[in-house]
């Protein structure tokens, strides 16, 4: 055994944090215990656990559940096809395994709603077996320790984690105690920001901790491919040298803001020649924008606009989108007014 597994197996029982499934000699408590843990915080939970559990004591009770008192007993946690699957999982173990939990893996891996998390917990919580638990917080306690750059929402960087783990959860002796306090130091030291490494026990192995780089890992998933948007901006004054904008329309984002005008959605008809000044581009949360920017030479007049449209004396005066501003910003000196 590594001594950080040893540091890190004394301070999990070092700190009281008792909970009523911890320790608890029943494997049909632990396994309600994690179904509730899925979605939903261990303060939450508690009081839910102990009432589930005098209400449905064991399998049998729980696999003859009524819906009523059932989903009364689940009301207010949420994400209710839990206790379906529950009961469910209930009535296959009456039904093909003698009204016990499985031993293995593969056998509670098997039970509807049962995923790799949650198997690998009641696993190693039950029976002892050296299987990792590995989520989000286990995942960022070993990136920032070992200075993993992968993107463990994707399965591959979880497996190799839970590859690297197992050895060390093995030699540890103590499945049960090392995988919950991976959890606990997950969601109490190892912190998304601020994690409080004075206090943790993985600090003189800690390579983030040590380079002082715990905000870079774990990365951020890759940014996503996101759809491309196009457009033409136009840079056009009048015969007074005010520049024309256009009022973005209805988009609870820009609603209101004065942008450039689409060339091809002007008020009057279109100047015969524009020349193109260059490439405008920004990324918002759901797209991707790129404007083709041109300009126009002033025109002779100033022709009356309609509502939605205007000659700005002083565009910088007025709520501009960010592209406008930007774009004047750069090419304000090739729209001279005359
Ligand atoms: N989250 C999921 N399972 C847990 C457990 N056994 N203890 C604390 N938090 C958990
Ligand atoms: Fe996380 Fe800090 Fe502990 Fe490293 S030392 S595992 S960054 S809390």
């Amino acid at each position: 055994m590594e001594p950080w597994v040893s540091d890190l197996l004394a301070w999990y029982r070092s700190r009281e944090r008792p909970m009523p499934w911890r320790g608890h000699p029943d494997p049909y408590a632990v396994w309600v215990s994690e179904i509730m843990l899925q979605q939903t915080q261990v303060e939450t939970v508690r009081p839910y656990f102990t009432r589930f559990l005098a209400a449905f004591p064991d399998i049998p009770a729980l696999a003859a559940a009524e819906d009523e008192p059932l989903l009364k007993a689940w009301e207010g946690l949420g994400y209710y096809t839990r206790v379906r699957n529950l009961r469910k999982a209930a009535q296959l173990l009456m039904a093909e395994h003698g009204g016990t939990l499985p031993r293995t893996v593969e056998g509670l891996r098997a039970l509807p709603g049962v995923g790799d998390y949650t198997a690998a917990a009641i696993a190693s919580i039950c029976f002892g077996l050296p299987v990792p638990v590995v989520d989000g917080n286990v995942a960022r306690v070993f990136a920032r320790r070992n200075l993993l750059d992968g993107d463990f929402h994707k399965p591959a960087p979880r497996r190799a984690l839970a590859d690297w783990l197992t050895p060390h959860i093995a030699a540890s002796g103590a499945p049960a105690a090392f995988n919950q306090a991976m959890m606990d130091l997950g969601a109490q030291v190892c912190t998304p920001r601020n994690p409080r490494c004075e206090d943790c026990p993985l600090r003189p192995t800690c390579q983030a901790a040590e380079q002082g780089r715990q905000a870079d890992f774990p990365a951020p998933p890759p940014a996503k491919a996101l759809p491309e948007r196009t457009g033409a901006a136009l840079l056009l004054r009048d015969a007074r040298g005010r520049l024309l904008l256009a009022k973005h329309p209805g988009d609870r984002l820009l609603a209101g803001f004065w942008e450039l005008p689409d060339p091809d959605a002007l008020p009057f008809p279109k100047p015969k020649r524009t020349r193109r000044l260059g490439l405008y581009r920004q990324t918002f949360t759901h797209f991707r924008l790129t404007l083709e920017i041109r300009a126009a030479k002033p025109l002779p007049d100033s022709p009356a606009l309609p509502e939605g449209f205007c000659w700005a004396d002083d565009p910088a005066a007025l709520p501009l989108t960010t592209a406008a501003r930007k774009i004047l910003a750069a090419h304000a000196a090739s729209t001279p007014a005359h």
